[in-house]
């Protein structure tokens, strides 16, 4: 009988220890929450969701109807059931306590509700992202301050892709597993367990356009992969590049390959395009729960600690061989 993402989950809980009843909760919720999005991005047209929301988010970034929406439903699927004391989000400036009303849980949820923004309007693959963090134990009132845990420290993440099929998938810290949306049923069933990505590859994904504005480690890096088999490196390499992060790692679990967003001159001060604790950080623990590898070039993305909410940061991951040169070149140039 096919597993659903509930009994994966009371089985993490009962037979493995893994996660405690209200951890297991929050990841029902934020599943049932994931379907409802779904829904949305799916009607699309017919839904009115396409087209911006004439906003910005605190990053300074249009925001689309559908980021808000994202939004919105995380929130409101989340805050009633006693599980969590606060989230955050790519679309909110500061943290959401859970009001008053509502019992307060000991997690922290942290959100990229609409990831590839970009690509909404054009129908193409994008999703939600999740990292969860145990609240400090000291903490009495939550503030941001709790938020600020090194990526080694989640207890649970994963991300939701909106694709030709809608599909789950999470770590535990017991190896990664994919759910399929049964949208008959209205459940996730699980579809793939224990993901392993390959150590190799020939298949990189890096915005080639800002390729004039690298540090000479990436572009060195890439230029022996555009060498091909005449290059240092032996073998031709194919480039993919979706513009939704959550679509390119998927890919990268599904077959392997290496995602790159690295710093970049445009704006120097700025340490890469993508968010540390809502994008980097769980991204990367799913990847080395499958047998990757995650860095910013320099060190391991799950070490960095944290010290503002919406920090940015260089991101290097997928096949381990292939991260593993590339974070070696930033090393020889050190
Ligand atoms: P978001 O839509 O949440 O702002 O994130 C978009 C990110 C990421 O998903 C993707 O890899 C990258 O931005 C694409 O950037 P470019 O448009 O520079 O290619
Ligand atoms: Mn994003
Ligand atoms: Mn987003």
């Amino acid at each position: 009988m096919a597993t659903s993402l509930s009994r994966y989950l009371v089985e993490q809980q009962r037979a493995k220890h893994h996660i405690p009843p209200e951890l297991r909760l929050l990841l029902e919720v934020v599943a049932r929450a994931c379907k409802g999005i779904s829904h949305a991005v799916n009607k699309g047209a017919l839904g009115g969701v396409l087209g911006s929301a004439q906003s910005e988010n605190v990053q300074g970034e249009v925001q689309k109807k559908l980021d808000i929406i994202a939004n919105e439903v995380l929130i409101e699927a989340n805050e009633w059931g006693g599980h969590l004391a606060a989230m955050a989000s790519e679309e909110m400036d500061s943290i959401y306590v859970v009001p008053n009303r509502y019992p307060q849980g000991e997690y922290l949820l942290l959100f990229d509700p609409l990831d590839g923004s970009s690509n909404i309007d054009v129908n193409v693959s994008i999703g939600t992202i999740f990292s969860v963090l145990k609240k400090p134990e000291s903490a009495e009132k939550v503030s941001e301050a709790d938020f600020l845990q090194a990526g080694q420290a989640q207890v649970a993440a994963g991300y939701c892709v909106y694709g030709p099929q809608t599909t789950l998938v999470l770590t535990v810290g017991d190896g990664v597993a994919m759910f399929t949306l049964d949208r008959e049923q209205g459940s996730f069933v699980l579809t793939e367990e224990n993901v392993r990505i390959p150590e190799d590859t020939r298949e990189f994904a890096i915005n080639m356009s800002n390729m004039r504005h690298w540090d000479k480690p990436v572009t060195d890096y890439i230029t022996e992969c555009l060498a091909g088999k005449d290059g240092p490196r032996g073998k031709d390499f194919n480039m993919r590049w979706v513009a939704s992060m959550v679509a390119d790692v998927h890919r990268i679990l599904t077959r392997g390959g290496i995602f790159m967003y690295p710093w970049d001159k445009r704006d120097p001060d700025k340490p890469g395009k993508l968010r540390l604790m809502y994008e980097a950080n769980p991204m990367s623990w799913l990847i080395e729960q499958a047998g990757g590898m995650a860095t910013n070039g320099r060190e391991r993305i799950l070490d960095i600690q944290p010290t503002q909410l919406h920090q940015r940061v260089s991101v290097c991951l997928g096949s381990k061989n292939e991260v593993a040169r590339f974070t070696a070149m930033h090393q020889s140039e050190a």
